[in-house]
């Protein structure tokens, strides 16, 4: 309990990331896997996808991600934006791709028709418990993350390079690589407007 309360106060919000990872690349898939089998999802439906990707495959993502803003963002703004994916994304390991198969949702909806507003919903749910799961456990192997969100404008180029199924609908990016500065400071609103007890 003790430890993986560490773990949890531990995960923080990495920006300043290197190249390097302390652990292997199968390790860091075994990390995948793990959450993969065992976090929950709504009606046990395991609609979670994840993509690991590692070497050129990371770099391709940021690549994307920069050729997709650079026809969006004002042009005097783009170093900017460009320095910091490169700085804080690009410069990592790796990166996860959270993904829900839409397959599975609809499939629910259709299913249980009493519920099917509720299943979109639900399936970001269950991607968020993968997402903290593997961002805590990343963390906990020596590695630091954070967590982006470049989705929907990136979605395209991404199934195209992956030769993802269109129905998984992505949903964050998760650079990592071996912290190379401290996380930001960080504030705590006080739990007291926060947490309430009825006993
Ligand atoms: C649902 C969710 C969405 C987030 N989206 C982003 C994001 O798009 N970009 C980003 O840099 N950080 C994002 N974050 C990170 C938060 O800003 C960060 O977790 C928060 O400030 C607390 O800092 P910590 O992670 O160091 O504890 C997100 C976090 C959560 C839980």
């Amino acid at each position: 309990m003790k430890e993986l309360k560490k773990a949890i106060e531990n995960r923080r919000t990495y920006y300043n990331i290197s190249d390097k990872s302390p652990i292997s690349d199968d390790q860091i898939k075994e990390i995948i896997d793990f959450a993969v089998l065992h976090v929950p999802s709504a009606f046990n439906s395991q609609s979670a996808r994840v993509v690991l990707l590692l070497g050129d495959h990371h770099k391709k993502l940021w690549n994307i991600v920069k050729d997709v803003l650079k026809k969006l963002v004002p042009a005097d703004n783009f170093p900017a934006t460009e320095a910091k994916i490169d700085g804080a994304f690009a410069a990592g390991y790796g990166t996860v791709l959270f993904f829900e198969d839409q397959n599975v949702v609809e499939g629910l909806q259709n299913a249980f028709a009493a519920y099917s507003e509720n299943f979109p919903v639900w399936s970001q749910h269950t991607s968020a418990m993968h997402q903290f799961a593997i961002w805590t456990m990343l963390e906990e192997a020596g590695l630091g993350a954070s967590l982006q969100h470049y989705n929907p404008i990136i979605d395209e180029a991404v199934a195209k390079e992956w030769k993802i199924s269109p129905k998984w609908k992505l949903i964050a990016q998760m650079p990592f690589g071996t912290p190379a500065g401290e996380p930001g400071s960080k504030e705590f609103q006080p739990l007291e407007s926060r947490v309430s007890v009825f006993k």
